[in-house]
């Protein structure tokens, strides 16, 4: 329910200065960062920097890929129904820590389904985290967030079933009041996996699979007009405004990808205004960067979740980093070489094969690619 755009390093000086010169925590209740120790953190990073080992969770931005299962690459003949060029194991290499996907029900099984199933079919719940179960195991010092959009009801015991079979629930973090702790904390007692799932009645058999509309509220994310992008809330309905969500201890979500409108009510992700929609720069509209600078202005917080399409555009990390206000340790961009060539070398024609047929089969059905 959420879509996005792609480029490179662009920012300037000034342009870091201003943003490190906003808020960094404001009237936030964080639990104060506790016991961890940070020394023995010093030189090893906790998701991007040492700095942030001593953080709360709360009081960093954790860059986020929409749609992140959903591939505009050769696997899936560049659908345009894809919101990332490169799959989850790519994107947490490069410093993305939130991975947001969408399932459906299919005969029974959870599947990564993006509105429909036979529209683009990305496999298996269980299939997608395995690579990421694998990651978190060679990468003990990262703390990683899913945000699972569950669009067919399935119940926590169904996620709970996938989640134990992929192994990766022995990282779920479980929290307990409003507080959330440090990356150190977190790292520390080696549950390093925030689940965030809308919409799902929790089960206390599987306490870390969290109802997200407890704990985040979120921005508009059917945006058609690089002018759309705003900080109100938009869910969930129980809040009145994004003010009174901070004040509940809720955690903002910043939607921040923008769609093209094919016919009346098609969205598809916009890709062709992907370097000015993901740019970190604070100077035009559309701009990440300025999106992220405004919200943080308006809420006293930065936005603690950001999720974008084609996440290695801008590219999206920077405006994380700028909000957190550290200097990167520790990433590898090393699988983004070769599809970032093709990519920028036909930035326009991307997806006008497969995935066209495909989407005008479902004209009729007026769905939104979201
Ligand atoms: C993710 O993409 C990389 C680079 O294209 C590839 O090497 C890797 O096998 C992919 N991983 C999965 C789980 O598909
Ligand atoms: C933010 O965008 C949403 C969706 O377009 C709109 O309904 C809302 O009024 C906007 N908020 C402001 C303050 O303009
Ligand atoms: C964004 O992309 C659309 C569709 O390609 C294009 O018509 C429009 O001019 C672009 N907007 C900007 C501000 O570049």
């Amino acid at each position: 329910m959420f879509p996005s755009l792609p480029t490179f390093f662009t920012i300037t000086a000034a342009l870091t200065a201003t943003v490190q010169s906003l808020p960094q925590d404001g009237s936030y209740s964080v639990t104060p960062s506790s016991t961890a120790s940070a020394s023995t953190s010093a030189t090893t990073a906790c998701n991007n920097s040492p700095d942030l080992c001593s953080r709360s969770y709360s009081d960093i931005t954790h860059m986020g890929a929409h749609d992140s299962s959903f591939l505009r690459d050769a696997s899936t003949s560049n659908s345009i129904a894809g919101n990332q060029y490169f799959n989850a194991t790519v994107a947490l290499d490069a410093g993305i820590r939130l991975l947001q996907a969408q399932v459906h029900d299919l005969n029974g099984a959870i599947e990564l389904c993006h509105t429909s199933c036979n529209l683009l079919d990305a496999g298996t719940l269980q299939a997608w985290l395995g690579p990421i179960k694998s990651w978190m195991d060679t990468h003990p010092n990262e703390v990683v967030t899913l945000l699972i959009v569950n669009s067919d009801g399935k119940s926590a015991a169904d996620f709970g079933s996938v989640f134990s079979a992929s192994g990766i629930d022995q990282y779920g973090y479980t929290p307990s009041g409003n507080t959330w702790p440090t990356l150190q904390e977190m790292i520390t007692a080696n549950k390093r996996l925030v689940t965030f799932i809308a919409s799902i009645t929790e089960d206390s058999q599987y306490p870390y699979l969290l109802s997200e509309f407890d704990h985040v509220f979120e921005t508009p994310f059917e945006v058609t007009s690089l002018s759309g992008f705003n900080c109100s809330l938009d869910r969930p309905s129980t809040q009145n405004s994004a003010g009174a969500a901070i004040q509940a201890g809720m955690l903002p979500l910043m939607n921040h990808f923008a769609y093209n409108l094919l016919g009346a009510s098609i969205m598809v992700p916009n890709a062709d205004n992907i370097t000015i929609t993901n740019s970190p720069s604070t100077s035009t509209t559309g701009n990440l960067g300025l999106h992220a600078q405004t919200c943080n202005e308006q809420w006293g917080i930065k936005p603690v979740f950001v999720l974008v399409d084609f996440f290695n555009e801008g590219p999206a990390i920077e405006t994380a980093d700028n909000l957190n206000g550290i200097t990167p340790v520790g990433r590898s961009n090393a699988g983004l070489t070769a599809t970032v060539a093709t990519a920028a070398a036909n930035p326009k024609r991307l997806g006008l094969g497969l995935g066209t047929e495909a989407l005008v089969a479902f004209l009729a059905a007026a769905l939104l690619l979201i």
